[in-house]
């Protein structure tokens, strides 16, 4: 076996040229009867998922991942919005615990101020309007993280697609709704390019299939066939799968204002199993299954070639017994607008429910478009192929 190997070099060439969407999970940590974070950590370590979203991050969870090399995204809770708005000091203290004596031992990608604020406060009586503390809260927290002299840690905030998104068909028709769009989408954006930052979207193809009986579950569900697919007709592109259709939809919404270069990260996407006949197990398996091939591929969107930077399956463990508990209820509007379903991907004993694989060689090997393109590059770069095998 010679030293450097063919699959070495295409290892080596897979990381400069194929930009693969970073590939997480979302998990909250304060969802009573669940293993430790430990368990968790060292479960998601093994099963090579790269990324976590941490909804309710506790700074133990955040400590869990220390020297994992899985990189955490944390959704500050939604009640301290007020007060980091408010008072500097709020989003000092809030770092101190959370994120201070960890990093960067722990890599914390983002900070996303809130999860879904607007649908949250929406729906609850909180009498804090998020037009004026949303964007003021991130600038503090921002402010924070610079006077800490951490640099490496953007700010954020998540929206939920069908709460902003006036339209997903024609995907280059769509803008953001007002009012939202003027009082914090416009100033959000110009935040996020200034700093660096990206925009965050909980993207659920199961809330638009079901709220649109004429769409195909096929079409939701990542699967090839040839009747399965929609066209743009206004820049003639053609959609082959819902999510694209909607990361497009966003992407044509940005560029509206002018922002179409600033990174999408895709904070919550999944498909629930159980309580409902067309929300089976086996649906559910399907979308994760394709999503992740069609992230892996590097394919992108047709109106933005990189595609999603990051995406995050929504979620590690079902949330079931909280459903009825009213901090949850928002929540599980806008994602499902039915409730009750099941989101998680493993069982309380940390097995999968479903056949996924979240490893890397698969993401190199059993990528038929990734490896074509790499073989093509190794053709190019190297003039006897044979000299490297
Ligand atoms: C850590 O993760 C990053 C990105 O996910 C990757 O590029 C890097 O190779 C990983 N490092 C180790 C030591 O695994
Ligand atoms: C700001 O927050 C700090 C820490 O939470 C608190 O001690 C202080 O009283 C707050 N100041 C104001 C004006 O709310
Ligand atoms: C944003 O990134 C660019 C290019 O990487 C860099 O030059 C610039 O300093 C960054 N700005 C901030 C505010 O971090
Ligand atoms: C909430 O849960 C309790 C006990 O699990 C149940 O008795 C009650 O009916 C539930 N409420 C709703 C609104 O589902
Ligand atoms: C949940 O939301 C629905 C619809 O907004 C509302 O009618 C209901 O009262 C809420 N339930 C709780 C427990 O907050
Ligand atoms: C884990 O839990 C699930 C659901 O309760 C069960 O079907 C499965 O057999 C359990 N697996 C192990 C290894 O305990």
């Amino acid at each position: 076996m010679p030293p450097f190997s063919l699959y070495t070099a295409l290892l080596l060439l897979c990381a400069t040229y194929c930009t693969a969407t970073t590939i997480g999970i979302t998990y909250n940590p304060s969802i009573p009867n669940l293993p430790p974070p430990e368990k968790v950590a060292s479960t998601l370590q093994r099963l090579h998922i790269q990324a976590v979203h941490l909804l309710e991050p506790t700074p133990s969870a955040v400590r869990a991942f220390a020297y994992t090399n899985i990189s955490l995204l944390l959704s500050v809770p939604n009640d301290l919005v007020p007060s980091f708005a408010a008072n500097l000091s709020a989003a000092t203290l809030w770092l101190y615990s959370h994120v201070l004596p960890y990093h960067p031992r722990t890599r914390i990608s983002l900070i996303s101020v809130g999860s879904d604020v607007i649908t949250a406060v929406a729906a609850s009586d909180a009498d804090s309007d998020p037009t004026t503390t949303l964007i003021p809260a991130m600038n503090n927290l921002h402010l924070s993280l610079r006077d800490l002299d951490i640099h490496s840690i953007p700010v954020s905030t998540s929206f939920s697609f069908i709460n902003v998104m006036t339209t997903s068909f024609p995907p280059s028709s769509a803008e953001f709704q007002e009012p939202v769009n003027s009082l914090i989408i416009t100033p959000l954006l110009q935040f996020l390019d200034e700093t660096n930052s990206s925009l965050l979207i909980n993207l659920f193809p199961y809330t638009v299939y079901r709220m649109n009986s004429e769409i195909p579950v096929g079409y939701a569900l990542f699967q090839e066939n040839p009747f399965n697919f929609r066209d743009d007709t206004i820049t003639g592109v053609r959609y082959r799968n819902l999510f694209d259709m909607m990361v497009d939809a966003v992407i044509a919404a940005m560029a509206v204002l002018g922002q179409e270069n600033i990174p999408v990260i895709v904070t919550e996407t999944g498909w629930p199993s159980e309580m409902e006949s067309e929300a089976t197990g086996n649906y559910a398996e399907m979308y994760l299954n394709g999503l992740l091939m069609h992230l892996r591929s590097g394919m992108g969107t047709p109106l933005k070639k990189e595609g999603v930077a990051e995406a995050y399956i929504y979620q590690l463990f079902d949330e079931i017994d909280l459903k009825n508990s009213s901090n949850t209820n928002s929540t599980t509007i806008s994602r499902s607008g039915l409730g009750s379903q099941r989101w998680g991907i493993m069982h309380p004993n940390m097995t999968l429910k479903y056949s996924i694989d979240f490893s890397v060689s698969e993401r190199i090997l059993g990528n038929g478009n990734c490896l074509v393109q790499m073989l093509l590059v190794l053709l190019v770069l190297v003039p006897r192929v044979e000299f490297l095998v």
